[in-house]
């Protein structure tokens, strides 16, 4: 939520803020705004998408060699000019963006109220800058100190850059459970919320750590935590090309996501699995893997789509391990006391790795001595590096708000974690790990397969566009793929969905069931093949409009459909890996057709960083 450019160095500022705003926006996109300093601190600030805050300072004087920029997801207070960032101190001579929450800000507002000043706004933000304005005066300090000196009293999640009119080569940012990442370049330093501004500039980055403050001033970095003690600044090499974080010719990101789904997978099996020597290896369970093994119990905290991941993984790891495991959405479970006894051991799914809710959970099951596994895809994130061990998934940059490669490669990783423990403990004969292990090798092929469906699911997204409400019905392995199903089509369609276990329908939404109803059944042939069926009938009997994605060359359902999409067959186990593509086009193309904003749809963010 809310994405953060600072650039100082000899380049114009504004062209690598905007920039790198737009590759941010995903974070967050209600307002937009850019400081630079040019005479004195001059802002700009716009409701709105960053293009629009580009449209707006067309023709303005911009020259300046520092500057940072911010797109909003707003938290305190409505979208509006007022309220995008950058914020001023009372005297201008402070600017400050910022990502995350103040939580003690109105009890400091109230100080600073008290004293005499006044806010344009109603962000926490503004709060935090006079704040440090405020210290600055009263302690005859430096800003760096002041800025240091507010950390200290602050509660609540941040990552900052500020400015200053007196400092005018001086940078300083913050983090504390917001993300912040350092580029360095030659003679010039870059700052955002993940790496995608910083790319085409520097490879080299430092990832900034909780209670971590950098100071960049007359071109000289320096990093020291809140307690005023000097680190040593660790310089990492990011491993991310431009290609990945750009459209390449698809007419929206989450299209070029869903079609990239074939290599996705690949990647997150490249150098892991291997069906003909046997060989399946995940590096980054580490010397923790015994612990894995002996698991007792096995938690799963995720939330959205990665929540999706988590159910399907249960059924695999039950399945294949003999481990019960319990998915727990992170929110509920990092505020109910959980119970985490010795032996249990606990997975944390996130796309972004900077879910605040997922990162809490995983803190309180630290706090309980659990051992923590994470499968991320965003390299170096917070959740990366707060669990003890764990895989990345390898998707790539996932830019798209709804979740589509990335859910495919938890998959991927789960599946293939489950089954490194399951031959481990013995609890998988030899033979029916080896034909999983091929038939994983052969899912790249079958997903390419059912995206050769795309025109096919054009026309039947054509039928059904204009709909108010539509239910998705799976069963077993099915069932988490129809709430995803549900969860794709309201976030960028904003049609109602309801994802439902096909036998619980009976038990409620089967009342919502007439002759306008578009009924989606995940209805592949496997154990639960003739129940569906059944489920099916059931549906047909209330005239409800069933569309049904089916294995190839049944010849049952399609008599019972009015639409039906086959896909490969594939073991029951893995389905979800390609019974989740014509989902995922499904709701692409009914989004684009109601001319919705597919990559960036209302109300959501990508990187849920506020809980
Ligand atoms: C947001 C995104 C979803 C995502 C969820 C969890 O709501 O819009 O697409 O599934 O956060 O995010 P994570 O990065 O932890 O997987």
């Amino acid at each position: 939520m809310c994405g953060i450019v600072a650039y100082v160095g000899h380049r114009q500022a504004h062209m690598i803020v905007i920039k790198g705003l737009k590759r941010l926006e995903y974070r967050g996109y209600d307002s937009a705004g850019i400081a630079l300093l040019n005479g004195g601190l001059t802002v700009h600030k716009k409701k709105g998408k960053v293009s629009d805050l580009e449209e707006s300072i067309k023709g303005k004087y911009l020259q300046s060699t520092i500057g940072m920029g911010h797109t909003r997801w707003a938290t305190h207070g409505e979208p509006t000019d007022g309220n995008a960032h950058p914020h001023f101190s009372s005297d201008k001579k402070l600017a400050i963006i910022h990502n995350g929450i103040i939580e003690n800000y109105s009890t400091l507002k109230q100080e600073l109220l008290n004293k005499g000043h006044t806010f344009l706004s109603e962000t926490d933000t503004e709060v935090l800058i006079h704040f440090v304005e405020d210290i600055k005066d009263h302690n005859d300090c430096t800003l760096e100190e002041a800025v240091r000196l507010a950390l200290t009293k602050v509660v609540g999640a941040y990552a900052i850059v500020v400015m200053s009119v007196d400092d005018p080569t001086v940078l300083i940012a913050a983090r504390k459970g917001s993300p912040l990442v350092l580029g360095v370049g030659k003679d010039e330093y870059f700052m955002a919320s993940d790496a995608t501004p910083i790319v085409e500039y520097t490879k080299e980055v430092i990832y900034l750590n909780d209670h971590e403050i950098a100071v960049i001033k007359d071109g000289q970095l320096s990093i020291k935590n809140t307690a005023n003690l000097p680190l040593t600044p660790y310089i990492q090499t990011v491993d991310l090309e431009l290609e990945a974080i750009e459209k390449g010719g698809f007419e929206h990101f989450m299209l070029k996501e869903i079609f990239e789904q074939p290599r996705s997978i690949k990647d997150c099996m490249r150098g892991r699995l291997d069906s003909l020597s046997g060989s399946l290896i995940l590096g980054g369970l580490r010397d923790y893997t015994t612990k894995l093994f002996n698991a007792e119990r096995i938690l799963i905290v995720a939330c959205g789509t990665s929540w999706h991941a988590g159910l399907v993984a249960e059924y695999f790891f039950e399945e294949f391990c003999r481990i019960p495991v319990e998915v727990e959405y992170a929110s509920e479970f990092r505020y109910r006391n959980p119970i985490i006894r010795e032996g249990d051991v606990v997975i944390a799914i996130s796309q972004s790795g900077e879910t605040a809710d997922t990162l809490a959970a995983i803190e309180l099951a630290k706090s309980k001595g659990a051992i923590i596994f994470g499968v991320c895809n965003v390299v170096g994130s917070s959740i990366a590096r707060a669990t003890h061990a764990g895989a990345y998934t390898h998707a790539g940059p996932e830019i798209g708000v709804a979740s589509t490669k990335a859910f495919t490669a938890q998959l991927t990783v789960l599946s293939m974690i489950a089954l490194i423990v399951a031959q481990r403990k013995g609890t998988i004969a030899e033979k029916k790990l080896q034909e999983l292990l091929v038939e994983m090798e052969n899912i790249p092929a079958k997903v390419e397969k059912a995206l050769s469906l795309n025109e096919k699911i054009k026309k039947i997204a054509w039928t059904f566009k204009d709909a108010r409400n539509f239910i998705y019905l799976g069963r077993g392995y099915n069932f988490p793929v129809a709430l995803e199903g549900a969860l794709k089509l309201k976030e960028i369609s904003y049609i109602h969905a309801e994802g439902y276990p096909a036998a619980e329908m009976k038990h409620g939404p089967i009342a919502l069931i007439d002759e306008e109803m578009p009924v989606v059944f995940i209805a592949t042939r496997d154990s639960s093949y003739e129940k569906v069926v059944s489920n099916i009938q059931e549906v047909k009997a209330r005239k409800g409009r069933v569309i049904s994605i089916v294995t190839e060359g049944d010849d049952t359902i399609p008599k019972m459909s009015e639409f039906v999409i086959e896909v490969p067959a594939v073991h029951e186990a893995l389905m979800p890996l390609v019974s989740v593509i014509p989902l995922q086009l499904l709701s692409y193309h009914i989004a684009v057709m109601r001319g919705c904003n597919v990559d960036q749809p209302r109300n959501l963010a990508k990187s849920v960083t506020v809980e």
